[in-house]
């Protein structure tokens, strides 16, 4: 299998690292994206792995700015050459019951969990399918599958990123490009790690697997939908909950 180049959209929080971890030790030039205030702390991630001996690129860029996102795909493209793997991963929460959400927790999620998903896949699809190969993973979540209390906001932006999947499969399946969700339940990361104790508790007992999920069992489906082998796997959801939400 030739060596592919990987964008890992919030390629340093907590599924990203595991996924740019997956790819990169499996050979792929992996490229994290981070915001360009937290070029810091970015910096840092990147001399952690190289100590445990990972070559991971960063770049900074606003996933959720189109603007932003064009730019950020040339940089790479004059520097690396092309694209091959898309994982948009960058996401946030902005948890509340509708009646107290106000219209930035609304904007702000959708923008950087769904806009974003369009800025960046927008500026790298045309390559792909000039080069007739390419594969996108969006991930989504277990509460875009079947909603949660407090999470209008999410659960509207992860069920769009499915139905944007399931568009875009279907125009770019005879182009050598697949696109598919993944669609991760509760995962330990800071994101589970910021809800009330108790609520998270509660939710983590109901997981018939009997644990919370971790990065690495994200990572691993990720690495298996990235593969060239799998191309005939497009537009599909793919739930990694620890069957917390079974449907057919
Ligand atoms: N179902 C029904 N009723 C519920 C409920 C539930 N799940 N949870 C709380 N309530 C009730 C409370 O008992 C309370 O009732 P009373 O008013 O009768 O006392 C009422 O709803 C509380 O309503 P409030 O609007 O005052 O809620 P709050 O401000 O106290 O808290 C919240 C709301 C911040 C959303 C809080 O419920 C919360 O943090 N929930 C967790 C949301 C969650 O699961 N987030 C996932 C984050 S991780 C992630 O998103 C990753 C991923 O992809 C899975």
């Amino acid at each position: 299998m030739s060596k592919k180049t990987a964008l890992v959209t919030g390629g340093t929080g907590g599924l990203g690292t595991a996924i740019c971890k997956t790819l990169a030790n499996r050979g792929d030039v992996v490229i994290a994206c981070h915001l360009p205030h937290e070029l810091e702390q970015a910096s840092q991630w990147q001399a952690q792995l190289k100590q445990e001996g990972i070559d991971a690129n960063i770049i900074a860029g606003d996933v959720g700015s189109f603007d932003a996102a064009a730019s950020m795909i040339s940089t790479i493209e004059a520097e690396f050459g092309w694209i091959d793997i898309l994982v948009n991963c960058a996401g946030i929460t902005r948890d509340s019951t509708l009646r107290k959400m106000d219209e930035k927790d609304w904007d702000d999620v959708i923008n950087v969990n769904l806009s974003s998903v369009f800025n960046v896949t927008r500026h790298v699809i045309e390559g792909m399918t000039e080069r007739g190969y390419g594969r996108i993973v969006n991930i989504s979540s277990v509460n875009g599958q079947r909603g949660q209390f407090g999470q209008t906001n999410y659960s509207a932006a992860k069920a769009g990123m499915h139905g944007f999947t399931m568009s875009l499969a279907q125009e770019s399946a005879r182009k050598g490009v697949t696109v598919n969700t993944v669609s991760p339940g509760y995962i330990d990361t800071s994101m589970t790690a910021a809800m009330p104790d108790e609520i998270r508790t509660s939710i983590v007992a109901g997981i018939p697997v009997g644990r919370i999920g971790e990065p690495q069992d994200i990572a691993h489906t990720i690495g298996f939908l990235t593969l060239e082998q799998t191309s005939y796997i497009t537009g599909a959801n793919i739930p990694v909950n620890g069957g917390m939400f079974m449907s057919f």
